[in-house]
């Protein structure tokens, strides 16, 4: 039996549990969610909430003994890593056999980690992707109300123009121009106007002080700061931290059941909770989501979810590289660490990219431009349950990276051919490595929406069980993912307390 029961519950606090969340509170339902990582508001020793990427400590990273940044190099030298003692930090990656996924861990989810880039789809990829939903009410409705919600906004086209802290950006987009190729601006969560008083000296720096992956201690309009500050500000809605959700089952009255680990800084299980609601909505994201359902349903506590439970699964085509420029081609020691602009060349029938120009900042002039160049990879893969050691995995392949690889490759070749410049080959670990199609930023899918779920969301085989996050989206969406996951969100939610509230 439950030992503490609400009648919603949530699990996790990224962009699909903050929606749920915020939208159950105002409609009256009390609800709880439950959140693994930490809350992340209060001042370390050094008088910040988030450390330093430059000086990373033990607050970076999810339980390690060091630090696993995504630039793992420069010049072959391990200059970037380094060594911290355990904790819940607000950064994890996932390790599966032949791919690593970056996800944020705390109140927030990604939003305490991510570039903070708010890219809605082409209309006509998202309808694509999303054959069964109405685009028109996405981007007439939902789409608009993501945006809002989040903060989103775009940085000053004058200012970007003349400031040192976008010159990097400049570089790339006068190479991308010099290849025939069309950039565009992409907008943010970050509020420019502070990011301009950070330039003007009259505010603290956190994207100018290179903060980003390990979290910003100003400027950011983290989750924590709009959905879930809403959420909290309705009364009805309660969280509960470093409480890990292991198990789900549904009782003999049809109330949901979960299992979870309540742990303490140190990683210990402190105790083991028990929680029952009639109403679960999962925002775990595409791994956290689609790993407690698939056991679910292998181990036989949900047995009737649907075969495509933990199919559909897909890293957005990432794949993350460097140019090196010309010396008279500088990227500039000042760089800010919120991306502003993509090459977009997503109309390419032949090999359909989107690259943002991604910034490294070290400090001092280093010539590099770097890319997260996002591909329409059609590769996709699934997580299975292994009974013997009782993990859920992934079956995405090194083959099915290459894919993605190689159509950024197709790219930044015309790139460096109109340019006469070549690809570094020093960051990324071992001397050949150029393409680092091995980790993704985005997982997506492991639940699609109309596959594993009706099409809002609705889990098949149960009633009132619901995804709300990530793994809804089917492996690619051509753009970062969080404003598609968001607008998703508010349509489940939308639908959900129109139609299935209790009577
Ligand atoms: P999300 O991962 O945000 O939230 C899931 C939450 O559930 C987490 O807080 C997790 O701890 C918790 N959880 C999981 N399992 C649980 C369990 N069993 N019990 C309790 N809690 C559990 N996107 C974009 O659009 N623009 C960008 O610029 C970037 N940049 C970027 C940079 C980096 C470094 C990363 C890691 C990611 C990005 N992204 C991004 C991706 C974006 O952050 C991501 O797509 C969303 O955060 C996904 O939102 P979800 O709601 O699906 O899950």
């Amino acid at each position: 039996a439950a030992a503490e029961s609400a009648p919603a519950i949530v699990v996790g606090s990224g962009y699909g549990g903050a929606v749920a969340a915020l939208r159950l509170g105002q409609a009256g339902i009390r609800t709880l969610v439950l959140e693994m990582g930490r809350l992340w508001d209060t001042a370390g020793p050094d008088g910040t909430v988030f450390c330093s990427t430059s000086a990373p400590d033990r607050r970076s990273m999810w339980f390690r003994t060091r630090t696993e940044a995504p630039l793992a190099t420069f010049l072959w030298l391990d200059l970037v890593n380094k060594d911290i003692s355990p904790y819940p930090g607000v950064l994890d990656r996932v390790h599966y056999d032949h791919m690593s996924v970056y996800v944020g861990r705390g109140v927030g989810g990604g939003s305490l980690v991510n570039g903070g880039m708010a890219v809605t789809p082409l209309k006509s990829y998202f309808a694509e992707q999303f054959p069964t939903v109405d685009a028109d009410e996405m981007y007439g409705t939902y789409f608009p109300r993501a945006r809002s919600m989040l903060g989103v906004n775009t940085v000053d086209p004058a200012w970007f123009e003349s400031t040192d802290w976008y010159r990097f950006t400049r570089t790339s987009r006068k190479a991308a121009a010099d290849a025939g190729l069309r950039t565009t601006f992409v907008p943010n969560v970050y509020d420019f106007g502070y990011m301009q008083r950070e330039a003007a000296g009259t505010a603290t720096r956190s994207a100018l002080a290179g903060e980003v992956i390990y979290g910003n201690n100003h400027g950011k309009r983290s989750l924590d700061k709009s959905y879930l500050a809403a959420a909290l500000g309705t009364g009805n809605v309660t969280l509960h931290t470093l409480e890990r959700v292991r198990s789900l089952s549904r009782a003999a009255d049809g109330s949901y059941l979960l299992t979870a680990d309540r742990i303490d800084t140190t990683g210990a299980i402190v105790e083991t909770k028990q929680y029952g609601c009639r109403y679960l909505f999962l925002g775990g994201g595409s791994l956290g989501t689609t790993e407690l359902l698939v056991r679910a349903r292998d181990t036989g506590t949900l047995p009737d979810l649907d075969p495509a439970v933990g199919a559909g699964w897909g890293p957005n085509g990432n794949t993350m590289l460097g140019r090196a420029n010309h010396v008279w081609d500088t990227v500039g020691a000042d760089q800010a660490t919120m991306p502003v602009m993509g090459i977009d060349d997503w109309a390419n029938a032949d090999n359909p990219v989107f690259a943002e120009i991604a910034p490294l900042p070290m400090g001092f002039e280093h010539w590099i431009s770097l890319y997260l160049a996002i591909t329409k990879n059609p590769e996709r893969a699934s997580f299975t349950y292994d009974p013997a050691s009782g993990t859920v995995r992934l079956g995405w392949t090194a083959a099915q990276s290459a894919v993605s690889s190689g159509m950024a490759k197709k790219l930044f070749d015309r790139i460096n051919l109109a340019n006469l410049t070549l690809y570094r080959y020093d960051l990324f670990g071992s001397t050949s490595k150029v393409f680092a199609d091995d980790f993704t930023y985005h997982p997506l899918g492991g639940c699609v929406l109309g596959k594993a779920t009706d099409d809002y969301g609705r889990v098949k085989g149960y009633s009132r069980l619901y995804v709300t996050d990530g793994s809804l989206v089917p492996g690619n969406i051509g753009v970062n993912p969080f404003v598609t996951i968001t607008a998703l969100a508010e349509r489940t939610m939308a639908r959900v307390l129109a139609e299935d509230a209790a009577p």
